[in-house]
């Protein structure tokens, strides 16, 4: 089920923006750079999700290593792994297992986007600029697959429960929402530029 999945949202991508070779060859050059940084962003990261009220109900006492070290190894795997259709069906799985323990897209893409301000800035400050600029265009490529992976996967997810529980297929379930749509945008016309 992961397969194809994986492979049909990573399909509706252009080439143009896909994570390239060199951008793999790249960020794993950088990653005794980026290791020598993970303690610290890890731990700046789960500061926010435990220091928040909304995100430290998602997890259950004394979570907090069991997730650090998920966080870790994912980065590690990330920048050691080969980057194949089984990486890609990976951060598929990872997005259902989210989705399992109530974490929406919203948080999930924005402190993945926190990792990358963490990024940016040990990068910047400390990378001459011919290498600084494929580190972050290299990265900004592999996060924004997973985010595609995991955003387009959570509406997947929702659409193969529907149909398993109701019968009501893909196609028809696109038919009822475009209908609710239409009505949604035409009583919301005062936003239209
Ligand atoms: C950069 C974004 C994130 C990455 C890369 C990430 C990565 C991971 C990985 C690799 C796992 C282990 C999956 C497995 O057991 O096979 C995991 C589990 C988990 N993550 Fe995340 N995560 C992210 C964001 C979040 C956020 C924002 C939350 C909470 C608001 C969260 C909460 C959890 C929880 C509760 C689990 C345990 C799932 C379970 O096994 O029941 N994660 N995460």
């Amino acid at each position: 089920m992961l397969t194809v999945t994986t492979q049909e949202i990573l399909a509706d991508l252009p080439d143009s923006v896909k994570l390239r070779q060199i951008d793999i060859e790249t960020l794993q050059g950088a990653r005794g750079f980026i290791f020598d940084r993970l303690d610290l962003i890890t731990t700046s990261f789960y500061d926010i999700l435990f220091g928040f009220e909304k995100t430290e109900a998602v997890f259950r006492e004394g979570e907090r290593s069991a997730r650090e070290a998920s966080f870790k190894h994912w980065v590690e795997l990330t920048l050691t792994k080969e980057i194949n259709q089984e990486y890609w069906e990976w951060q598929t799985y990872v997005g259902l297992i989210h989705v399992k323990r109530g974490i929406k897209n919203d948080i999930f893409v924005r402190m993945l986007n926190y990792v990358t301000e963490l990024l940016v800035a040990e990068v910047v400050n400390n990378v001459p600029k011919e290498q600084a600029v494929p580190i972050l265009i290299a990265w900004l490529r592999l996060s924004s697959t997973v985010s595609a992976l995991i955003v387009q996967g959570y509406e997947q997810f929702y659409h193969q429960a529907i149909e398993g529980m109701t019968g009501i297929d893909e196609q028809l379930l696109d038919r009822l929402v475009a209908v609710e749509i239409d009505d949604m945008v035409a009583a919301n016309q005062q936003y239209r530029m």
